[in-house]
């Protein structure tokens, strides 16, 4: 009896073992694919019925990719021909008589061309999509940190020496580089702070605070920002440049890293954008 029960519960052990295996792998995968839309299809294997829902969810992650990319050429197609009526209406506007309508004229002409330089920029980026790769995220931070001392402006880094992070370091490096811009732009300089969870922990987060001492921006308008070429009345009137789309570049990016980004008013005064990356 003995035996036979310790043979049963052998077999069936590894028969439950067969199952949960690739399921596993499964749920890896899954979790991958929300962190980055281009991964691998997995390899259809195990029981039936899971290499069935494989085949389902491998097709069901080629149409993502595959409507992103859609999204993004049409973006393109449009910033692209929208270019020539401009050249049209540039021309035109060289024949009007009334110099000061010829000047706001050309000037509104001017804004719209760098929106869709901006925008022909984003789909550029966004279709020669980098490999991810394994980086040292507090090395990025102290650079970026670096240049902008360099070009004269308060930019201080506090946090470890190194922290190892994956992901696409050109796109990342643009994303922090937009918020820390921001904070140079509308709040004179800024302190990033990098912290990272317990080491060996498996959902470890990296969390990174850029804080600065501006205006900050009402509280009903931090969705707002986030938007392509949406900017704060202010922000247009007192000619910073820009078109707008820095903060929408960045979401998209941290975003597409598995993490976000949000912000904050500090009692202190100024902004704080904080940026979760998970590692
Ligand atoms: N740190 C900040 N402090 C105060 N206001 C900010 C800050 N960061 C962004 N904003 C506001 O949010 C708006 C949107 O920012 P976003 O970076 O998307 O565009 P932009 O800086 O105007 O132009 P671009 O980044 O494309 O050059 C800005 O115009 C500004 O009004
Ligand atoms: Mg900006």
């Amino acid at each position: 009896m003995g035996a036979i029960v310790a043979v049963i519960l052998l077999v069936s052990l590894l028969a439950a073992r067969r199952v949960t295996a690739p399921l596993a792998g499964f749920a890896a995968a899954a979790e991958r694919l929300s962190v980055d839309g281009q991964a691998d299809p997995l390899p259809e294997e195990g029981p039936r019925e899971l290499r069935a829902a494989t085949r389902a969810f491998n097709r069901m992650q080629a149409r993502l990719a595959r409507f992103v990319a859609d999204r993004t050429q049409m973006l393109a197609a449009i910033g692209h021909d929208l270019r020539t009526p401009i050249t049209r209406l540039r021309l035109r506007a060289e024949l009007v008589d009334d110099p000061e309508m010829q000047r706001r004229m050309l000037s509104d002409l001017d804004e719209m061309e760098a929106m869709i330089s901006a925008t022909l920029a984003f789909a550029r980026d966004d279709a020669q999509r980098e490999p991810r790769g394994r980086f040292d995220l507090a090395d990025l931070l102290q650079s970026l940190c670096d240049d902008r001392v360099d070009a004269g402006h308060r930019a201080l880094y506090d946090g470890p020496a190194h922290a190892v992070a994956e992901g696409r370091t050109v796109a990342l490096r643009r994303a922090l580089a937009n918020l820390m811009d921001n904070a140079i732009k509308y709040g004179g300089g800024f302190t990033v702070r990098l912290e990272t969870g317990p080491d060996g922990s498996q959902h470890r987060n990296a969390l990174i605070h850029i804080d600065d001492d501006g205006p900050g921006i009402p509280e009903a308008e931090f969705e707002k920002v986030f938007a392509p070429f949406y900017r704060l009345e202010r922000s247009r009137s007192r000619d910073t440049g820009g078109v707008g789309l820095g903060l929408s570049t960045a979401r998209s990016i941290i975003r597409g890293h598995g993490g976000d980004v949000t912000l904050a008013n500090r009692a202190e005064g100024g902004l704080r954008a904080t940026v979760t990356l998970p590692l």
